[in-house]
């Protein structure tokens, strides 16, 4: 797949009801400081239509960007971030089980680790939590410049271990400094799309 035009759509507390003619959504999910809009950034290739920070907790709501005028990639807010006041982080818990329970038009989770970090408590929850409702999701390892190749290799051989996933995993190996695992993510994008929309 390739990306021919991406517009932002909106940032919003609530994800909007589904209507009948609602397009896809694909998110993308992870812990404070992961990379998610830095994933996206690369993925559009702009440097910063989605806001990057070096202070965690940057993203704080949905935002939606329209892809090729038909599917949406929502970059969501981070979990994990120990610094947020509690009242932001029960805001984040809130929002996030309404958005993952109820928005019928999630097709896949593109869920980003740290290659170079053990999976959190969260990060488990939130793979557990895919693989319960059957949700498609990709496991992408980020940061991945971060390490030699051979080593990325036993680091995300060692991830899937620990999150109990089968050997079928999708998985993807990405870092938004070389764009790494960018062709990857992006096939798995389209072959998400297509099986859920049949087209
Ligand atoms: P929140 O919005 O707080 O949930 O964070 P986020 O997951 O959107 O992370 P963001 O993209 O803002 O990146 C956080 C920091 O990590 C920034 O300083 C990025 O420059 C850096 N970063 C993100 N991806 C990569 C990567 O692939 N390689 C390296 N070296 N740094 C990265
Ligand atoms: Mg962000």
């Amino acid at each position: 797949m390739k990306i021919v035009s991406v517009e932002f759509v909106m940032s919003t507390l609530h994800a909007p009801e589904a209507d009948a003619d609602a397009l896809a959504e694909i998110a993308v999910s992870g812990r404070s400081n992961v990379g998610k809009s830095s994933l996206l950034n690369t993925l559009f290739a702009r440097r910063s239509l989605a806001q990057v920070s070096g202070t965690p907790g940057k993203t704080q709501t949905l935002n939606y960007y329209l892809v090729n005028e038909g599917f949406h990639l929502v970059d969501l807010p981070g979990y994990g971030f120990a610094k947020a006041p509690l009242e932001k982080r029960n805001r984040w818990g809130v929002m996030m089980q309404r958005y993952l329970r109820h928005c019928r038009q999630l097709v896949g989770v593109v869920q980003l680790v740290d290659v170079r970090h053990e999976p959190s408590r969260e990060d488990r929850e939130m793979v557990s939590w895919l693989r319960e409702e059957k949700m498609p999701f990709c496991l992408v390892a980020t940061k991945c410049d971060k390490l030699g190749p051979t080593r990325v290799k036993e680091a995300v051989r060692q991830i899937v271990r620990a999150l109990e996933l089968p050997a079928t995993q999708a998985t993807v190996a990405f870092s938004s400094e070389t764009g790494a695992g960018k062709t990857e993510l992006l096939a798995w994008i389209a072959r998400t799309l297509e099986s859920a929309t049949g087209r």
